[in-house]
């Protein structure tokens, strides 16, 4: 698969089949990913690739938890700036509402959180999520660096077949998947990738995105 065709096909996928994933091409995508930069070669990253029994525990778990409307560990580090200003916050909102309508949930729904949290802790039916840890000492730089090795790997992922959705909600119940994992102190958690094959006959979701112009100045060209 080129490249441009790996970048523009991924997505993040909301609705997995349960087909399995081999383990051999999990084995290739992590070991090609190492090839990922980071400043100073740190490979700052730490992964843990759950799937089976431990997963489906870890999900029975994390949806129990969402169910019963817990609002979740305190957090280790802030999804979002504590106030998000235009024009993020116009590309959020946008985001937010196309990304849950697609899958059925509505604006004015009240349990909306609920199952928006249920969906997540499912991962939307993969059947292989990838947690990914950075170590506690690390900072900002090496949080970009993970940014960096996280999409290695999900174009990986279009290169072999599969789709992904990067998950921030699975830090909720980060302490659930540090147990689970045995993941210690540490560490801490930046996010789950959920894996798998695309479920046939789900509606795609194409977010839209700023047009380059407004991210991009070229000087001197
Ligand atoms: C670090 C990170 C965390 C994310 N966390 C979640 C999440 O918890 N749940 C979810 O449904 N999508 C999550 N996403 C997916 C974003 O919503 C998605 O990438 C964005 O809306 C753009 O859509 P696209 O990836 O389909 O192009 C996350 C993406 C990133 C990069």
């Amino acid at each position: 698969m080129h490249v441009y065709e790996a970048v523009n096909s991924r997505r993040a996928v909301r609705a997995f089949s349960d087909e399995p994933v081999p383990k051999e091409v999990l084995e290739r995508v992590l070991a090609t990913a190492t090839q990922a930069p980071s400043s100073g070669n740190l490979q700052p990253w730490h992964v843990y690739v759950v799937t089976g029994e431990p997963l489906a525990e870890l999900k029975r778990r994390a949806t129990a938890r969402a169910l019963a409307g817990d609002p979740g560990d305190e957090r280790e580090y802030p999804m979002y700036p504590a106030e998000l200003t235009s024009p993020y916050l116009e590309r959020f909102s946008t985001a937010a509402a196309q990304r849950y309508k697609a899958l059925g949930i509505e604006r004015d729904d009240p349990e909306r959180p609920t199952k928006i949290a249920a969906l997540n802790s499912e991962a939307f039916g993969a059947p292989v999520v990838l947690f990914c840890y950075l170590d506690r000492t690390m900072g900002p730089g090496q949080w970009g660096d993970a940014g960096m090795y996280l999409q290695t790997v999900m174009l990986l992922l279009r290169a072999e077949g599969l789709h992904s959705c990067p998950q921030v909600m699975w830090t909720m119940y980060r302490q659930t998947v540090s147990r689970m994992v045995g993941a210690d102190d540490g560490l801490v958690l930046f996010c789950g990738v959920a894996v798998g094959f695309e479920k046939e006959g789900v509606p795609r979701l194409r977010t839209g995105r700023a047009d380059m112009t407004e991210t991009v100045s070229f000087i001197g060209v």
